[in-house]
């Protein structure tokens, strides 16, 4: 979804595209000219994997640490918070711009969890890494929840429309860094039930690793998903124009108020969850499934995580049906099928497409578990779908990302021969202040240049993938087109679980 999402950017797209003056100056980049001889096609989920992860740091908001990898990054936003006297630094930037979305960052923290939670036996060496990304996250939920006490969450740090206007890098960004907050009278049960899920999942992915950190979590969890339920409403509303049309919240807030409750149900298996998600399941059970699962729909991952339970619990249960449609909707040959796949067999769904195929590939792999745990198929008409036929699937996804597509590219920066060379991406587009540390003013001359250049983006934000092609395969890289060169956190996260899967598969 987010079909209005980044309207911003489309009208400084435009700004920037008649005000074109020509003006050049002298840097270097890292990338050169791109190859042109047929691209060899093979994966190396190990590599893709490693990288997926390392994007994360290219990402990152506040201060960073000494062994940050991504070098050509430095601290940002140290003062985040600071107008409303809370210490809001950290955290991750969505996507190519330097606003702290609450909404996206707790879904993406919940996806890098669940990852972790499925598939950190898969990860190998990688695994301190997808750790050290998760709590990156989790590390900032807990600011922005610091004072959940008196029912006050922090939702958003950065105006929009200020940020969009200009082509800045986080370091030495001057756009307004407001933030948004909602309380008992401006409630966001969606955001704080997103929020309530990520750190519920985060608490579990921690559990065995770090007890106390996890126990923190599980508390802020429970505390916050009680706020998110007992003051109903959405952010839309509350936050209005600030949040939305960036991150609207399209579908409503149950799917995010069951959604925490299935984390907390699986972080703490009190039975009070489970009874919550029972009782109030039927309030989104009308609601379209088609392959919803998103930063803004839960609803198909709902479904797959309940199934579980039910398998081992319920078998025969009605809502095990649902979990079976998801599957029925999106397998290519089914006669169910709601899902549309570009010619090249990419799941496309529309703007910013590959968050599309990247999550719903980490739920195809999580069920063709949780199927095969049970000895079970799926059953689409006269067609039986065996769970190898969901990691298939998967795989199909995964490997048109890495370069098995019509365009012979990889969609991920770094990866393989040929890749995504002008992102719509800030922090990679200008230059780093490490080898250009005059301050770019927003507006000027030399802002509009950069954004304009013809030339690759001087600083590789290695591991990211971005939007990708459109429904007949093809990618144009025009940094202005951000629904195709945009990288951003929630197509990355699934896709550590993803390769973590079959990287392990690999090696055998
Ligand atoms: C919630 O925040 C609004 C400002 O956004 C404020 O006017 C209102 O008094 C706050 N409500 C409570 C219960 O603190
Ligand atoms: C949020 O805003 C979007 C866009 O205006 C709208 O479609 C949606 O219904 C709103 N959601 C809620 C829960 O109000
Ligand atoms: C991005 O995609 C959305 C939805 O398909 C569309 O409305 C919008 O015009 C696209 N923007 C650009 C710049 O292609
Ligand atoms: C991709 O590779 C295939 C097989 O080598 C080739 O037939 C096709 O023309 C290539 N496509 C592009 C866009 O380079
Ligand atoms: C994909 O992009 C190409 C190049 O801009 C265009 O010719 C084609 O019509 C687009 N396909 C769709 C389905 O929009």
């Amino acid at each position: 979804m987010g079909l209005f999402r980044r309207s911003a950017v489309d009208v400084i797209a435009a700004i920037l595209v008649v005000s074109l003056e020509v003006y050049s100056w002298g840097f270097s980049n890292e990338l050169g000219s791109i190859k042109v001889e047929a691209f060899q096609f093979t994966p190396n989920y190990k590599d893709a994997l490693s990288k997926t992860i390392l994007f994360f740091e290219g990402q990152r908001s506040g201060k960073l640490p000494a062994d940050q990898r991504m070098k050509w990054r430095s601290d940002s936003a140290l003062d985040d918070g600071q107008t409303i006297g809370v210490d809001l630094s950290g955290g991750y930037y969505d996507a190519g711009d330097n606003v702290k979305f609450g909404f996206p960052m707790a879904f993406t923290t919940t996806i890098l969890a669940w990852s972790a939670v499925e598939f950190s036996h898969d990860m190998g060496d990688e695994a301190k890494n997808a750790y050290t990304a998760i709590r990156w996250g989790s590390d900032y939920l807990l600011k922005a929840s610091s004072q959940i006490d008196d029912n006050i969450l922090h939702v958003q740090v950065g105006d929009p429309y200020s940020d969009h206007s200009c082509w800045e890098r986080p370091e030495d960004m001057d756009t307004l860094r407001t933030v948004a907050t909602i309380n008992a009278s401006k409630p966001g049960s969606e955001v704080a039930g997103e929020t309530a899920a990520a750190l519920a999942a985060s608490s579990l992915a921690f559990k065995s690793l770090d007890h106390g950190y996890s126990q923190l979590l599980l508390n802020r969890a429970i505390q916050v998903f009680e706020f998110a339920d007992k003051y109903r409403g959405s952010y839309n509303v509350s936050v209005g124009y600030f949040s939305c049309p960036f991150y609207c919240d399209f579908n409503g807030y149950m799917d995010e108020l069951l959604w925490g409750a299935v984390w907390l149900y699986k972080a703490t298996e009190d039975e009070k969850y489970w009874d919550y998600v029972s009782n109030n399941i039927k309030l989104i059970s009308n609601q379209f499934l088609d392959g919803q699962f998103g930063w803004d729909g839960k609803h198909a991952a709902i479904y797959v995580l309940i199934s579980k339970k039910l398998f081992q619990e319920d078998p025969s249960h009605s809502l095990l049906k649902k979990a079976n449609v998801f599957v029925c909707q999106l397998m290519p040959e089914s006669p169910e099928k709601a899902i549309e796949y570009s010619p090249g067999g990419l799941i496309y769904k529309g703007a910013s497409n590959m968050q599309n195929p990247a999550a719903l590939s980490l739920i195809l792999l999580v069920f063709s578990r949780y199927l095969e745990s049970s000895s079970r198929t799926v059953q689409c008409g006269k067609i039986t779908i065996k769970p190898s036929r969901l990691v298939e699937v998967a795989r199909s996804q995964a490997d048109y990302m890495l370069g098995k597509n019509p365009q012979n590219m990889s969609y991920m920066v770094g990866y393989g021969d040929r890749f995504p060379q002008r992102l719509h991406h800030r922090g990679s587009s200008v230059p780093s202040i490490k080898s250009l540390p005059e301050k770019i003013i927003c507006h000027s001359v030399k802002e509009r240049a950069i954004f304009m250049r013809e030339e690759p983006n001087p600083n590789l934000l290695v591991g990211a993938i971005v939007g990708g092609p459109n429904l007949t395969d093809i990618y144009t890289d025009d940094r202005a087109l951000f629904n195709q060169t945009e990288p951003t956190t929630y197509i990355n996260a699934p896709m550590v679980g993803v390769f973590a899967y079959f990287s392990h598969s690999q090696k055998k």
